[in-house]
């Protein structure tokens, strides 16, 4: 999965110092940098500034400069073509032949062959393999298990023994989220819809954080590999004895729900084979690295975002059902997944810009969700927007009486399969959150602040790392 060190990491420069950083102001929130213009008065674009600090806390107002003057932009410094306007990335997205997954970057190293890396025919044999235990009847009988294991997260509280994670004075507890819930409730939830057995639970927590970091590419990999050959290591064992002996996932009253996606993996094919041992691990390290940091960053903007604004919170509290509306305008306003690498397949024009065959193509997802043409006010979080659609998730999105889907999930071919899952974590993991915080608010001395010094950081292309949330005990 590409993420933002990808879209930010490569240096070069097209000018005479190759490798030159420079340096650009840290601007107010919303405002843009001038960069210079044209003589016809068209703002100027240095792609310097896409490597800055300044973009990744304020990266909204150069994305509409982008829109509205280089929508399809060409970007040598880091040979790359930007895409921008909502249309444009979603007719990409449906287009998996013109517009290919093939390939990904540092990514593949550490999770393996992985059907994020496949196009066409190859991807739709392999996609439907576990795609199906993430959705519809299969989810909800597991939504009994999601709300358990967030009931366990928030009942662990009362054990930590870290200051900085839980601490209490005056009648008040002040609980770092990350740490004490948002962190890990997502790997736990893919751990046991897996059938992984609980004592590797925090083996696998190691892996997964290692394998996270090693995404990066930077000195880290080596760790993400390794931890990828202890988890295969380990995965062998359980695919061994599940080859044999499947073994089932229960609700609380002791029901069968089917198997876990191990033993579903295990007797899957593809044209007539079985699965191999390599096959089944890459599977299941891209459902973790999918599933564990996105929903995290999920959970961690959805709060922060609401305590922001405690009229929309209070909103929630008299009408339960906002809760979804909530968790897609926060994924509209400020995803955790910035975008997705293509490659065109032939030569293309896209918004008078020719594309050779063979480019590499950002899709934008930041910035389609941020475009005007879509979104009245894009910069404004409103639960209540008339111009979002929040219902039943579609692979084709959904585009009705002016409203769109965002596209956090993409759309098309490989809209992401746990887009579903996601959804009844965030959603029911904030209920419960919701039913044991009295009266919560953020920690403002503890949370990070903008350059001003007083009001909160923003979120900008990075989701909240911490989220101090003080509550009445
Ligand atoms: C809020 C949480 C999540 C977000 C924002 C998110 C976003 C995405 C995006 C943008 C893609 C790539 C689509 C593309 O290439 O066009 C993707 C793919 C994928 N996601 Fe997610 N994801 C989330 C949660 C999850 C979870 C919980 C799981 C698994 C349990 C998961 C599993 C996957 C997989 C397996 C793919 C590859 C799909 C393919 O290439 O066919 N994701 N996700």
């Amino acid at each position: 999965m590409a993420s933002i060190a990808d879209f930010v990491s490569t240096l070069a420069d097209d000018s005479q110092d190759p490798g030159a950083h420079k340096d650009f102001p840290l601007m107010p929130e919303g405002e843009a940098y001038d960069m210079g213009h044209a003589p016809d008065g068209t703002p100027l674009f240095d792609p310097r500034i896409l490597d800055s600090h300044e973009f990744m806390r304020n990266p909204y107002p150069y994305y509409r400069i982008l829109r509205d003057h280089y929508p399809v932009f060409h970007d040598k410094l880091h040979n790359t073509y930007w895409v921008t306007r909502y249309d444009d990335v979603s007719n990409c997205y449906f287009d998996d032949e013109g517009y290919n997954t093939i390939p990904k970057g540092s990514s593949s190293g550490v999770l393996g062959n992985t059907q994020l890396e496949l196009s066409g025919i190859e991807h739709r044999r392999r996609r439907n393999l576990y795609g199906q235990h993430l959705v519809g009847q299969a989810l909800k009988a597991r939504v009994p298990s999601i709300q358990r294991l967030a009931r366990q997260k928030i009942d662990d509280w009362d054990t930590i023994d870290d200051e900085n994670v839980v601490s209490e004075k005056d009648g008040v507890r002040t609980v770092a989220l990350g740490a004490a819930f948002a962190n890990e409730f997502p790997i736990r939830v893919v751990c046991e819809v897996l059938g992984f057995p609980e004592e590797a639970r925090s083996d696998f927590y190691y892996w997964y954080n290692s394998m996270m970091s090693g995404l990066g590419g930077s000195e880290t990999h080596k760790q993400g590999l390794e931890a990828r050959q202890h988890l295969e290591d380990y995965v062998e064992g359980i695919v061994a004895e599940r080859r044999d002996t499947p073994t089932y996932l229960y609700d609380q009253d002791g029901k069968n729900l089917g198997k876990d996606i191990i033993s579903k993996l295990c007797e899957s094919k593809v044209d007539d084979d079985f699965l191999s041992t390599e096959e089944i691990t890459s599977n299941i390290t891209l459902i973790v690295a999918a599933g564990g940091e996105t929903t995290r960053g999920a959970i961690m903007n959805l709060w922060y975002l609401l305590l922001q604004h405690p009229e929309q919170f209070a909103a929630i509290q008299q009408d339960d059902a906002l809760w979804d509306a909530a968790f897609h305008e926060t994924l509209r306003h400020s995803s955790p997944i910035g975008g997705q690498p293509r490659h065109n397949s032939f030569d293309v024009e896209l918004q008078g810009v020719h594309v050779p065959a063979g480019s590499l193509m950002q899709m934008v997802d930041f910035s389609a969700n941020h475009d005007e043409r879509i979104f009245k006010n894009p910069e404004t979080f409103n639960i209540f927007r008339d111009d979002l659609y929040s219902g039943k998730l579609l692979r084709s999105g959904y585009r009705k009486d002016g409203r769109c889907s965002h596209m956090a999930f993409g759309v098309g071919p490989h809209l992401c399969p746990g887009a579903w899952i996601s959804h009844q974590e965030a959603v029911e993991g904030s209920r419960i959150l919701n039913a044991r915080l009295k009266n919560p608010r953020i920690n403002f001395d503890k949370q990070p602040k903008d350059i001003d010094g007083k009001s909160l950081a923003p979120i900008g292309l990075i989701s909240v790392r911490e989220l101090h949330v003080d509550y009445d005990v």
